[in-house]
């Protein structure tokens, strides 16, 4: 007999002969009522032995984390909580589960505790719940893309270029380490390496994605990209998901639009997807949050947040106008920041980009027009800005308890400013000869943005550490798994 899902048990339209059900034991109460999740919903189904019909034996591998197939009618239940549980008239043990070894008892484990047990954490409820939320919005994501037109496009994860400036790279060679190649002044001689030159992990696919959106009109990338920087925050991973649309013909208003669209649609999408996690996650952050002041608590409960989000449109706020902000406000003036802003051409912290999201808007903001020399090489150049104080067309959307959540601008099209600001740089021409290309033929007005998915599904999930989101994070001196 094949086995059905939990889920679809818990939702059968009426009682059944019987059933067949397979999943862990979550618990196992008073030798008779077994808890049982198979991954396919948070709630666990009932299952009732038959204990006094039951050898000693058995009952004794009935324990939290065995895996168990059992069969039995499908009765509606007298217990509160649910509708249906299992009368079980055969059980199999499929896997034992050492309770005096495995990990995940049923009690409150710390998230540290968690992290370290990452490949177990997942048959937990929270765990399961994330996972099946980052799921459901990795196929948002494409969904959206795809209904309107957009092309996915894979970038390469190994890349011939280091030119992006995002962030530190890992390096990728084959070279042996006792025996490196020299050339002969003393430096590594990448000509005999694999490529025959020197290549590093993708920190973004922007660059590509642009070649294939001045073809294609509309694409967008998915995939992971790697930073070597050494940020131990809860924001930060050395090895992330990013999405990144490109389009044509867009100017940074038409990818603000398309930016808050996208996003609203996504949450959107795993309100209605996913309403019994989120549930479960919205009831789990409220009681993190009972241990902490009543001023560091979210002002709105999970879902009510999430549908602000929707409701609302984003604030649209250029750079100048925060910095005046951010310069006239108390925690500034009272120096309680980090890093005081004193003028214009500063580069915003995180504590700044917060505090602007969080106190003075209260609301998803998008930044824009930030100062040129704060930002890539490849963003638009503002026309009549004053000399010393350029701005380029670039766009933050800052998210309340995530900060950054996307990055994006509108690309430098005219080949002359591109190449003068690369030469300003140092940023070497041949290397990105390709790239200029699309600057040479048919050159046209484009613009993207980069959205970090983790920092998406934390925003989504409620989650407060980027390592709680991701099935194995990749952290500086971590990388288990
Ligand atoms: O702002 P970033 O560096 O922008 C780019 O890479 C551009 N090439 C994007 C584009 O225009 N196509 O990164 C984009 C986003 C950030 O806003 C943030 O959400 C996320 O990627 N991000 C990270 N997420 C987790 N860990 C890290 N170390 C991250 N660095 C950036
Ligand atoms: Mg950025």
């Amino acid at each position: 007999m094949r086995h059905t899902k939990v889920k679809d048990l818990l939702n059968s339209v009426s009682t059944l002969q019987e059933v067949n059900a397979k999943g862990w034991v979550r618990t196992f109460r008073n030798n008779q009522f077994i808890a049982l999740n198979d991954g396919s919903t948070i709630n666990n189904i009932q299952c009732v032995v038959d204990f006094e019909n039951t050898s000693d034996e058995l009952l004794k591998r009935i324990t939290t984390g065995a895996a168990v197939s059992v069969t039995g009618a499908l009765v509606e239940s007298k217990g509160a909580g649910q509708k249906y549980e299992i009368q079980v008239s055969t059980l199999e043990i499929l896997g034992d589960s050492d309770p005096e070894k495995f990990p995940m008892q049923p009690k409150k484990h710390s998230l540290e505790f968690l992290r370290e047990n990452a490949h177990l954490r997942v048959r937990t409820n929270a765990f399961g719940a994330i996972m099946r939320v980052r799921s459901v919005l990795s196929f948002a994501v494409h969904s959206y893309f795809q209904e309107k037109g957009f092309v996915y496009v894979n970038t390469p994860i190994i890349t011939g270029s280091d030119a992006e400036g995002a962030g530190e790279m890992f390096k990728v060679t084959a070279l042996p380490f006792d025996k490196t190649p020299r050339t002969e002044d003393g430096k590594v001689n990448y000509k005999e390496d694999f490529f025959g030159k020197e290549t590093n992990l993708t920190v973004s696919g922007q660059l590509e994605g642009e070649t294939f959106a001045m073809a294609l009109g509309q694409i967008y990338t998915f995939g992971p990209t790697f930073r070597a920087e050494n940020s131990n925050t809860s924001r930060h991973l050395a090895e992330f998901w990013m999405i990144e649309p490109e389009v044509a013909f867009n100017d940074l208003e038409d990818n603000m639009d398309l930016a808050e669209d996208f996003i609203q649609y996504v949450i959107k999408y795993a309100l209605e997807k996913c309403s019994e996690d989120l549930k479960f996650l919205e009831g789990r952050l409220l009681e993190e949050e009972k241990s902490k002041p009543q001023a560091e608590r979210s002002e709105m409960a999970l879902l009510e947040k999430l549908d602000f989000v929707l409701k609302n449109n984003f604030k649209r706020v250029s750079y100048t106008e925060a910095i005046d902000i951010l310069r006239d406000c108390t925690p500034n003036k009272k120096k309680k920041f980090n890093y005081i802003i004193n003028e214009w051409g500063a580069d915003l912290q995180s504590e700044h980009e917060r505090y602007l999201v969080e106190k003075h808007f209260k609301c998803p903001v998008i930044l824009f027009d930030y100062p040129a020399n704060i930002k890539a090489f490849y963003m638009r150049l503002n026309d009549n800005t004053e000399p010393g104080k350029e701005t380029v067309r670039a766009m933050d959307i800052l998210f309340p308890g995530i900060g950054e959540i996307v990055g994006g601008s509108q690309r430098e099209e005219r080949f002359e400013v591109l190449v003068k600001k690369m030469k300003a740089l140092g940023i070497d021409q041949e290397e990105l000869w390709w790239y200029l290309d699309t600057r040479k033929f048919g050159s046209a007005v484009h613009s993207g943005f980069g959205l970090g998915f983790e920092r998406l599904v934390l925003f989504v999930t409620g989650m407060t550490n980027i390592r709680d989101v991701i099935p194995f994070p990749r952290t500086p001196g971590s990388a288990e798994f």
